[in-house]
């Protein structure tokens, strides 16, 4: 049981975040937002904000700053912001002003009349959608894919040789990550070069992303995040403010802040896609699965875009079927721009396909669990490589024992006035890494540290250096200084993707065991304490002769003050061996009152087979959070789009997010099966698949409680009468 070591600084409000930064002659910028959906600039009148107190600099597309599109190393080009006079959303970052304090620069920003050249917007992903069919697809689109069984001329002639058929279309909401700490960013330039606080998940792309945008050499960009206050894939890319500070800090020679409004991180960053999704699924009476075919559709901005992957992320690879058919299209509308957010494809992809599953039970008058044990997946169908590892029927077993799944009635039960259900579904999440690197360093005083320049969004990975760190140096943790957040440090361990344990953790591995081999060679070295022995290491000793001294004593009697080691990770050969990915099984009660139709979680689990668990209470905490994002995207979340392409309801008044009283008790179980082919540490990660599965767990949990059948989410009371 390890408490988190950045948990004490959070808590106590010593932990800087981005924006706490301050600097002497620091001024504020505000970024101005557009207000049509579609259409070009024709002048930005600033006249009058110019004039306006204390205001030093008001930059527009016709006034820019100097900028240039930048190029990530992971996720090629980002969009940075005042290049051309375009506007193709509501909300759209079109200026910016600097001021002497954050009040008159917003004042001056209100002051600006921005003239516009209005075009038709098409903003409803339902009217896109009718020319979406054959609508040549963007860039990034993702193949469609078909495997047949060798008799087989089409998924459709599998579908209608199906005894039994469920064909259903599901649709679910534009979200957004709605991080804690909003998107923003303090930047400061001295003659080094730009030094940038600005919340991320990974220190190393920003300060690349933030070079490139400014022309500069990498090396003269210094990016700075120890503390994020969430991300779930909203700061994977640097955001308008960081890029907008850090220019106008270069302009003015003054340090720059800049924060979005609660309001404006709805536009002026990403959301997760809306998604239109059609399954069908043919299956034998014995509930053998025939055929399953996914297609599927997800907004995305009409000059960035981004796929949700819902049908590409579930059923290529969840069950077992001879004929599987699925298809991805992106439909380009007038809407802020999409990226990754929190299991993106799997999330709204999970709850579409386990929605049709458990339609598909009920059509067979079937147990929802028997049925998918029926169809488990031994590989993804098409491809020859076996999963690693995979004890989902084991998280199945022991899920429905605990909760109790035996005494679920196919028709749920009534308590008083309150009609209560049992709902379940499968989640599962790849399992990957990313390139990572880490320096681990053994000093004289006896502790350790090891560093990289990857970033903690309050997923635990700066306790985790310590405990890989640790039991790599096999010394207390307590001896052993994490640090991260820095672009100054070894790259790698970006924090997405739920891969910062498997990846920084293998690459901790390596360096640990790099620098034990140099303190041995430098113990048994000429003149050294050791000098020609058969040297070993153990508890944070050298042994030799049966006599041992502890590294500190050694590198002290060397004169060293310290010793490091760089090791790298990537993802290599095993993935030509086995598939991997974590898997679990997830359970919700769910009360919906008789006649009001309100809709209470009173019950909730999760059992995961996610490798070996590091850090215990951490591990519980991200799957903790992630049901309840998936009950929050079942019962919550949902951005509504005004035909003039303004979001309704972008705040927290009208965006709804789940409180205290909205989530019962939350119980999480690990079976655990350190799974050592696909990185050494035995972690598959678990930072997403928390979410992924329990919207549908939720709606199923709703149609056994009510016999109603919601295929949209948010499901709302009205969608109950
Ligand atoms: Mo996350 S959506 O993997 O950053």
């Amino acid at each position: 049981m390890t408490s988190r070591l950045d948990g004490p600084a959070k808590v106590t409000g010593r932990a800087k975040y981005g924006a706490d930064h301050n600097f002497p002659g620091m001024v504020h910028g505000y970024v101005v937002l557009s207000t049509i959906a579609h259409g070009e600039i024709e002048g930005m009148d600033v006249t009058a904000a110019k004039s306006a107190p204390g205001v030093l600099g008001v930059y527009t597309p016709f006034d820019p700053l100097e900028l240039r599109p930048a190029s990530s190393p992971l996720f090629g080009e980002t969009w940075v912001p005042l290049q051309d006079t375009e506007v193709t959303y509501y909300g759209q970052p079109i200026g910016f002003v600097v001021a002497e304090t954050f009040e008159q620069a917003r004042d001056a920003a209100s002051l600006i009349d921005v003239s516009y050249r209005p075009r038709p917007a098409r903003t409803s992903l339902r009217d896109g959608l009718s020319t979406a069919e054959d609508a040549p697809q963007p860039r990034g689109a993702e193949p469609s894919l078909e495997v047949l069984d060798s008799d087989v001329e089409s998924i459709e002639d599998a579908l209608a040789a199906s005894p039994v058929v469920v064909e259903q279309t599901y649709t679910t909401a534009t979200q957004n990550h709605a991080a804690m700490e909003p998107h923003s960013a303090v930047a400061v330039w001295d003659s080094d070069g730009l030094t940038v606080h600005s919340g991320n998940q990974a220190a190393y792309l920003q300060a690349a992303e933030l070079a490139s945008a400014l022309d500069v050499d990498p090396s003269s960009v210094h990016a700075v995040n120890p503390f994020v206050g969430g991300a779930f894939g909203g700061k994977g890319r640097t955001s308008a403010p960081a890029f907008l500070a850090a220019a106008a800090s270069r302009a003015l020679g003054r340090p720059v802040k800049a924060v979005l409004s609660r309001e404006q991180v709805f536009t002026a960053t990403a959301n997760r896609p809306a998604t239109v999704q059609r399954i069908a699924l043919g299956a034998d009476q014995d509930g053998t699965l025939v055929a399953l075919r996914h297609d599927s559709w997800s907004s995305t901005s009409v000059d960035r875009s981004f796929v949700e992957p819902t049908s590409h992320g579930t059923s290529r690879e969840w069950y077992a079927t001879p004929n599987l058919a699925i298809s991805q299209k992106m439909v380009p509308l007038n809407v802020p721009p999409g990226t990754f957010m929190r299991a993106p494809g799997e999330a709204p992809g999970s709850f579409a396909l386990e929605s049709a599953i458990d339609e598909l039970a009920v059509a067979l008058d079937m147990d929802p669990i028997q049925l998918r044990m029926r169809n488990n997946s031994t590989a993804p169908p098409g491809k020859d490589l076996q999963w690693s590892s995979k004890h989902l029927d084991e998280c199945f077993r022991i899920g429905a024992d605990r909760f109790g799944w035996a005494h679920r009635s196919p028709r749920g039960r009534t308590e008083g006035d309150w009609l209560v259900g049992l709902g379940t579904a499968t989640a599962m999440f790849p399992a990957l890494r990313f390139p990572a690197s880490v320096e681990v360093a053994l000093r004289a005083d006896g502790t350790a540290e090891v560093a990289t320049g990857g970033a903690d969004p309050g997923t635990g990975l700066l306790t985790v250096l310590s405990l890989v760190g640790a039991e790599s140096l096999d010394i207390t943790p307590d001896r052993v200084t994490p640090r991260l957040g820095d672009s100054a440090l070894p790259p790698g361990g970006m924090s997405g993707g739920s891969t910062a344990t498997a990846s920084a953790g293998t690459a901790t591995m390596v360096a640990a065991a790099k620098v034990i081999d140099d303190l041995l060679a430098l113990a048994s070295s000429p003149g050294a304490p050791f000098e020609g022995r058969e040297v070993s290491y153990a508890e944070g000793r050298v042994l030799a002769d049966g006599r041992t001294m502890t590294f500190g004593e050694v590198l002290r009697a060397l004169g060293r003050t310290e010793i490091s080691a760089i090791g790298s990770s990537a993802p290599g050969e095993e993935l030509t061996k086995h598939s991997f990915s974590s898997f679990g099984a997830q359970f919700c009660e769910v009360r919906v009152h008789r006649w009001t139709r309100e809709i209470r979680v009173s019950r909730m689990l999760g059992v995961f087979d996610a490798g070996r668990i590091i850090n215990p209470t951490a591990a519980r905490s991200q799957l903790i959070g992630g049901m309840i994002w998936g009950v929050s995207a079942a019962l919550h979340e949902g951005l509504e789009i005004e035909a003039n392409g303004r979001f309704a309801n972008g705040d927290f008044a009208g965006y709804l997010i789940p409180v205290n009283a909205d989530i019962p008790d939350v119980d999480v179980h690990f079976v655990e099966h350190p799974d050592t082919l696909h990185n050494d540490v035995g972690a598959k990660g678990l930072g997403e698949i928390g979410t992924v599965g329990m919207a549908a767990a939720v709606a199923n949990a709703v149609h056994n409680a009510t016999g109603i059948r919601v295929r949209r989410i948010p499901i709302t009371i009205e969608d109950l009468l």
